[in-house]
């Protein structure tokens, strides 16, 4: 799992959040960030369809409703994962 997660908003140039802890499994981003008090836009609900969901993930553009947690598990292990928000 990643080192650890930090989220930044690219307009305010705060950390917003910062966490070592495991992630719950089956969640997505979206759901996660939000329950942490992180106000990500979305009016589809994460169904794909409103493409507001867009966060930046280690330098690329994602939707957060599309990255699960086992996906950002296997895919940063041992890594700090860095997620900006345009509009924070
Ligand atoms: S919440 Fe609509 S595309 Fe992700």
């Amino acid at each position: 799992m990643p080192r650890e997660l930090i989220v930044k908003g690219q307009a305010s140039g705060k950390t917003l959040f910062s966490t070592k802890e495991v992630f719950p499994k089956d969640t997505n981003l979206l759901d996660y960030l939000r329950k942490k008090g992180i106000p990500v836009a979305s009016s589809c609900y994460g169904d794909g369809v409103c493409k507001k969901c867009v966060v930046i993930l280690n330098g690329k553009n994602v939707l957060s409703c599309e990255i699960s947690s086992q996906n950002l598990f296997m895919t940063h292990l041992d890594k700090i994962v860095i997620i900006e928000i345009e509009y924070l």
